[in-house]
C-alpha cells in the first residue's frame, strides 16, 4: 500500500513528525485497541472521551445493521424516521428535568452552535430582540466551527483564525488552583464577578451563558466546587439569560450519573451532547431542549416560529439506531453506576500514586472522569510518549494527564491500566 500517513491532516499534529511513526489502529476490542502491527493499548481515554461501552458491543453492531437494512437515509426537511423518534423518547426520559424537546444533529459542534443559535432566536420571538451575546468561561472549548470557536476561551485553539465574530463575551472560571496552588476554592468571588460582568455588558443584550460542567480542554482540567454551576444558574434567572450547558465529554454516564447537571444538582435550559451518546459507534449529537424555549419554537405554519437551522445528518437513521442501542446498553447494564463505583476506585488508586510520585500535586475529577496535575512544566510531553510506548492512550497536556476510560471497565481493568501508568511514572522521573 502507498504510504500516505504523510499526506494526512491529523488533529494538531505536526505532518512530517507523524509520519515517521504514525499511530494506525485497525481494530478495537472492549477497553483496548489494536494498531496495525498488532500492539494493544488500553484505551484509557474512550478514543476522546467516546467511546464508552467499549469497542465491537454486539448489540450496537445488530441495531445499526438492521438499520442499514431497513433505510440508510431519510429526507430531513420533509419529515423524520421511526430510529429518531424512538432516540428522541429515550433522550426525553433519561434528560435533565423539565426537557421537552430535541434537536438531532451530527457533532459537538453543531450542538453548541445549535444551542446558541436557538437562543438568540428564542429571544427574537419572545420580545426581547437585544439579547443576542454569549457569555462562556475562558479556557472553554465548544468546537471548532467558528461559532463555537467564538465561544470557546481557549487562546491556543482559536487565535490563528482570528478575527471570529462578535457577541462572545468570556469569563474567568472558579478554578483558583490553576493560578496559583496555595489559593482555595471558593465560588462565592467567581459568582460574583460574573454578576458584574453581566450588568457591564448590560443583561439585555445577554442571550445565554454556555458552559461545559467540567472542563477538559486547552486551558486544563477543571472541576468547579460544587455549588458553582447552582449558583450560575441563579445569576442568568435573576437577568433572564438562559443556561445552556456543553455536556458533550461529561454526558451519558461519564461522570457517574447520566448528565453532570444532576450531579452538580443544576437544572439547565438546554444541553448540548455528543461524543458516548452514541459511544463513536456513528456521528450523533443533539441539543435537549426545556419547555419555556421550546414553547417559543410550537407554533402553527404561518406563526413562522420554526428553528432557522439544519443539518443533513441530523436525525439519521443509523445514527438514531446507534444512539438507541447504546442508551439501552447503558440502562440494561447499570453502565453509569459502574462509573460512579468503579470511577471512585480509580481515584483511590490515583490517589495512592500521588503520595508515591512528588511530582503529582493534585487528584481531581468525577465518576470515570480523573485526572492528575504535575508540578513541573512540560513532564506531560514525556508522560505521552512513555504512556503510548507502554500501550497506554490518555489525555496529556503539559502539567496534567485525564484518564476517561470506557465506562464499562472493571476494577481489576482499572488496577492493571494504574500499574501501567506507575511504571511510565517511575520512567519519566528518573
Ligand atoms: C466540551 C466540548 N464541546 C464541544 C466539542 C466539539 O465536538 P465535535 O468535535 O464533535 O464537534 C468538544 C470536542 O472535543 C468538546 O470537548
Amino acid at each position: 500500500m502507498t504510504d500516505v500517513t504523510d499526506k494526512i491532516f491529523i488533529d494538531f499534529m505536526q505532518m512530517r513528525s507523524f509520519s515517521k511513526n504514525p499511530l494506525i489502529f485497525t481494530r478495537g476490542e472492549g477497553i483496548y485497541l489494536i494498531d496495525d502491527k498488532g500492539r494493544r493499548y488500553v484505551d484509557g481515554l474512550s478514543g476522546i472521551f467516546v467511546n464508552s461501552i467499549g469497542h465491537g458491543n454486539a448489540a450496537v453492531i445488530e441495531a445499526m445493521t438492521q438499520q442499514l437494512h431497513r433505510v440508510a437515509f431519510t429526507p430531513p426537511l420533509l419529515g423524520t424516521n421511526d430510529a429518531a423518534l424512538r432516540l428522541t423518547k429515550q433522550l426525553l426520559e433519561i434528560g435533565p428535568p423539565g426537557v421537552s424537546a430535541v434537536k438531532l444533529l451530527s457533532t459537538g459542534a453543531e450542538a453548541t452552535e445549535a444551542a446558541m443559535k436557538l437562543a438568540r432566536q428564542y429571544f427574537k420571538q419572545t420580545g426581547k430582540p437585544g439579547k443576542y451575546k454569549i457569555l462562556s468561561h475562558y479556557g472553554s472549548y465548544h468546537g471548532a466551527t467558528l461559532g463555537a470557536l467564538a465561544a470557546s476561551g481557549g487562546k491556543d485553539r482559536k487565535s490563528i483564525f482570528e478575527p471570529l465574530g462578535g457577541g462572545f463575551i468570556h469569563f474567568h472560571p472558579p478554578f483558583l488552583r490553576r493560578w496559583d496552588s496555595s489559593l482555595v476554592q471558593d465560588e462565592t468571588v467567581f459568582v460574583e464577578l460574573i454578576n458584574r460582568t453581566i450588568e457591564a455588558e448590560d443583561p439585555d443584550t445577554i442571550a445565554a451563558v454556555i458552559v461545559e460542567p467540567i472542563c477538559v480542554n486547552s486551558s486544563g482540567f477543571m472541576v468547579p466546587p460544587q455549588n458553582y454551576l447552582r449558583r450560575l444558574k441563579d445569576v442568568c434567572e435573576k437577568h433572564n439569560i438562559l443556561l445552556i450547558l456543553d455536556e458533550i465529554i461529561t454526558g451519558f454516564g461519564r461522570v457517574g450519573t447520566m448528565f453532570a447537571s444532576e450531579h452538580f444538582g443544576v437544572v439547565p435550559d438546554m444541553t448540548c451532547c455528543a461524543k458516548g451518546m452514541s459511544s463513536g459507534y456513528a456521528a450523533l449529537s443533539a441539543v435537549l431542549i426545556n419547555e419555556t424555549v421550546a414553547g417559543a419554537f410550537y407554533g402553527d405554519e404561518e406563526d413562522l416560529v420554526q428553528f432557522r437551522s439544519s443539518g443533513t445528518f441530523g436525525g439519521n437513521p443509523v445514527s438514531a439506531a446507534a444512539g438507541e442501542a447504546v442508551i439501552s446498553e447503558l440502562l440494561r447494564k447499570g453502565i453509569v453506576e459502574n462509573s460512579r463505583t468503579v470511577g471512585a476506585h480509580l481515584r483511590s488508586r490515583l490517589e495512592e500514586l500521588a503520595s508515591e510520585f512528588s511530582v503529582i500535586t493534585d487528584v481531581r475529577g468525577v465518576g470515570l472522569l480523573q485526572g492528575v496535575e504535575y508540578s513541573r512544566g512540560r513532564v506531560g510531553s514525556a508522560i505521552a510518549k512513555e504512556a503510548i510506548a507502554r500501550g497506554l492512550l490518555l489525555r496529556v497536556s503539559d502539567d496534567f494527564t485525564v484518564f476517561a476510560p470506557p465506562l464499562i471497565i472493571t476494577k481489576e481493568e482499572i488496577d492493571d491500566t494504574v500499574e501501567l501508568f506507575r511504571d511510565v511514572l517511575r520512567t519519566v522521573s528518573k
